[in-house]
Formats: structure tokens, C-alpha cells, sequence
């Protein structure tokens, strides 16, 4: 549970806002590159952190992303002339380039400077993984884009989509970082109509959950019952900002979900699968429509199923990632009031992933710049799903199976 006012504070993400200023001391995962699929292509408008922007991708290949509001007399630049190096306002013509330079400023007369005294909201852009990356924050603290194992793997080894979500980040955070939903949310049912467990690991319901501070975040681990003398460690690393990834692989594949806030009631999830040995399929983690809405959303009640519900599945939601969507996006509205909540022991996740986050928003209002975002090597992690003897140690564990080689 959290007073009023901590929620207030962790949620909160506009400009000036305490965590709002921590995520603007990182790169954000925001557009697929292949929503920019060429240079001088059509512009794309976006939200993040509150704050409405316009992306375009220059002449020369370069991603441009400005404030969408012209600083002539506010027309939306996403109407704008993507042309030669700079997106042109259809207005009255001024010109930006991708660092926010007025340009060129027609209907001014040629002698007039006028035009070096403009400057467009401009935010600093990378691309890595098959995503756009935005820098929000002070230009001279700009730090390195995290090495995320995905960022680092060739193009048909990853899998990265897009969807946007009708909740508050943290709601989204909250479910990756919470292992102990996975039993119930996404259970499938057996012809005796109750959930599958599949072996000993899923019979143990109650997970014993630990957490350990990490210079990444947090590493939350998971410990199940697994046989008499075995345990059976699912580790989900939390990684600041808002990224997880889940416990556990797929075919040799892992997940990234990237928890990113468009702004206090929505949410850009990205999600991202990838292999290091091996090209992964390339399909869409979730049904979504031209503007990354899923089809199973809110308003056709995800398309439940009652009668799916008592014979195949714990939900009648088909889908894990709409599952977790279902719940998360109305837990009492869009912005949880936690003041009203009751966590338990398997909620020691969610609790150190809150406290993480409101101790370096307050170290940093503090002046203390999250030293993470400096040290990009220290999102080389996986996360890991092992059953190992009950005498061996987790943190042994981690060290031998989390490090990105
Ligand atoms: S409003 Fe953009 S050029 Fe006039
Ligand atoms: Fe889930």
C-alpha cells in the first residue's frame, strides 16, 4: 500500500514531476524503425512523458523529433513538409532541422536574421534494435544507450512490437516484476476444468520471493518448491527505468517489455523477443491496429469468452499479453489508487520496484544523477528460470546464468 501522495509521486511523469525527471534521465524506447521506413517518409506524431511530439527521418537517414507545436503561431508540424534535411511547417512555411533549427523562414524578408532566434523543442534520437530511442533530459547529461542484449543481435534475431496501453506505466511494471500472477492469469485448464500444472515447479503457489539490490535496479527472485531437494528460481531482472525481462526462455528465446510512459494514463509497451543464437519469428507480440491499439481492448471487453473461461482457460482472454492487459488497465481506473490495496508476501516485488524508483527520483531531486544511465554495460542481463539443489546459493545462480556474455 501507498499513501495518496507516494502514488501521486511515483506516478506522475509530465514535465518538472520528480519521476518524470528520472525517466528524462534515460533513453526511452518509442517507435519501431519501421514506422520511419525511409528518408524524407510521411512524419508520425507521438506522445511521451506527457509532452506531444512530431518524428520524422531526414534526407540523410538521420530520426528527428521535435515538439509538434510550430513556435510561429502553434499549427501541428505533423502536417508538416518532410523535405532536404528538415520538416517544413505547412503553415507558412518555417523549416526545422533535426536539432530544432529554424532553418529557412519565407514569408520573412531575406535580410531578416529572425530566423536564428527560433528554436524548436529538439530531442536527441538513436536507433538501436529496430527502435527509436528519445533523450528527453538535460543535453549536456545526455549518457549512452543501455546495451541491451537485443540491441546488440542481428536483425532477424529479435522480434521487437509495439502496443500502446490504457493505463499508467507503473500498472504495466507492476505485472512484469509480480511472477506470482503467471500460475492464475495466464493458467490453461485441464479436462477436470481446474489449471494445468505442468510439474512439481507449478504445483508450489506460494512463491518465496527475495529481492537484491543491483547497479541495473533490482534482481527479484522467485523461489518454488521443485521435488524434495530442488528448487525451482525464476529471477526477473528489473531494470531502471520501466524494463523487465521475463524469467525463463522460450525455444532459446528471451522477452524484454519495456513499461515506457506516454503519459500518465497511457502506456507505449515494448515488448521485444530475440535469441542470441538463432533468427526468432517475426509476428506481433499482440493484434494491434495502425496506431499500435490492440483489437482485444478495453472497450470490446478483450473479447472474453465465458464459455472459453470455464473450460479451457483461467481467463477466456485468448492471449498472455491481453490477459496481463485486462487486468492492468483497470485496477480501479488507470491510475491503481494503492491507498486501497493489501499486499502480501508475494508482492515483495512490487514493493522493491516502487522503492528503487522513488529513491533515485529522490536522489535526484536531490542533485544525485542515477549513475546507471552512465554505465551502459550494466544492462548486459538476462533474466533466468533454473531448478538447481537447495544448497546452492541464488546469487550463484545469477552470476553464472544472468551476465550477457
Ligand atoms: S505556424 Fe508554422 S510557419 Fe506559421
Ligand atoms: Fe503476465
Amino acid at each position: 500500500m501507498l499513501s495518496r501522495k507516494d502514488n501521486e509521486y511515483l506516478t506522475k511523469v509530465g514535465p518538472g514531476t520528480p519521476v518524470g525527471n528520472l525517466f528524462r534521465r534515460h533513453w526511452l524506447p518509442a517507435l519501431l524503425s519501421t514506422e520511419l521506413p525511409e528518408p524524407d517518409c510521411a512524419p508520425v506524431r507521438l506522445k511521451l512523458l506527457g509532452e506531444e511530439l512530431v518524428a520524422f527521418r531526414a534526407t540523410s537517414g538521420r530520426v528527428g523529433m521535435l515538439g509538434t507545436y510550430c513556435p510561429h503561431r502553434n499549427a501541428n508540424l505533423f502536417w508538416g513538409r518532410n523535405e532536404e534535411e528538415g520538416l517544413r511547417c505547412v503553415y507558412h512555411g518555417w523549416k526545422f532541422d533535426a536539432d530544432g533549427a529554424c532553418v529557412d523562414m519565407p514569408n520573412e524578408p531575406p535580410r531578416s536574421q529572425f530566423n536564428e532566434k527560433i528554436q524548436q523543442t529538439a530531442y536527441a534520437t538513436a536507433e538501436r534494435g529496430g527502435v527509436i530511442w528519445v533523450y528527453m533530459g538535460p543535453p549536456d547529461l545526455e549518457p549512452k544507450v543501455p546495451e541491451l542484449e537485443w540491441t546488440l543481435v542481428p536483425a532477424e534475431n529479435r522480434n521487437p512490437s509495439k502496443r500502446i496501453q490504457a493505463c499508467n506505466w507503473l500498472q504495466n511494471l507492476e505485472g512484469e516484476v509480480d511472477s506470482s500472477h503467471a500460475n492464475f492469469l495466464h493458467a490453461q485448464l485441464g479436462p477436470d476444468r481446474r489449471p494445468i500444472r505442468n510439474d512439481a515447479r507449478d504445483e508450489d503457489l506460494h512463491p518465496v520471493f527475495s529481492v537484491l539490490e543491483t547497479d541495473y535496479g533490482l534482481a527479484i527472485a522467485a523461489r518454488r518448491d521443485a521435488g524434495p531437494d530442488k528448487y525451482y528460481w525464476r529471477i526477473t531482472p528489473f531494470m531502471l527505468p520501466s524494463y523487465t525481462i521475463i524469467p525463463g526462455t522460450y525455444s532459446d528465446a528471451y522477452t524484454f517489455t519495456g513499461a515506457v510512459p506516454r503519459d500518465d494514463t497511457t502506456t507505449i509497451g515494448i515488448t521485444v523477443t530475440w535469441s542470441s543464437q538463432h533468427p526468432v519469428p517475426q509476428r506481433p507480440f499482440v493484434e494491434v491496429d495502425s496506431d499500435f491499439v490492440p483489437l482485444q481492448n478495453k472497450s470490446n471487453d478483450y473479447l472474453i469468452d465465458r464459455e472459453a473461461q470455464r473450460t479451457v482457460s483461467y481467463t477466456g482472454i485468448r492471449g498472455v499479453r491481453v490477459q496481463d492487459m485486462a487486468v492492468q488497465e483497470d485496477q480501479r481506473g488507470p491510475i491503481s489508487d494503492r491507498s486501497r490495496e493489501h499486499l502480501g508476501s508475494s508482492d515483495t516485488g512490487v514493493i522493491g520496484t516502487r522503492r528503487r524508483i522513488m529513491r533515485q527520483a529522490q536522489a535526484l531531486a536531490r542533485g544525485a544523477e542515477p549513475p546507471q544511465v552512465h554505465s551502459p554495460e550494466v544492462y548486459r542481463i538476462r533474466s533466468m528460470a533454473v531448478v538447481a539443489d537447495r544448497h546452492v546459493a541464488w546469487q550463484d545462480l545469477m552470476r553464472e546464468h544472468m551476465p550477457v556474455a
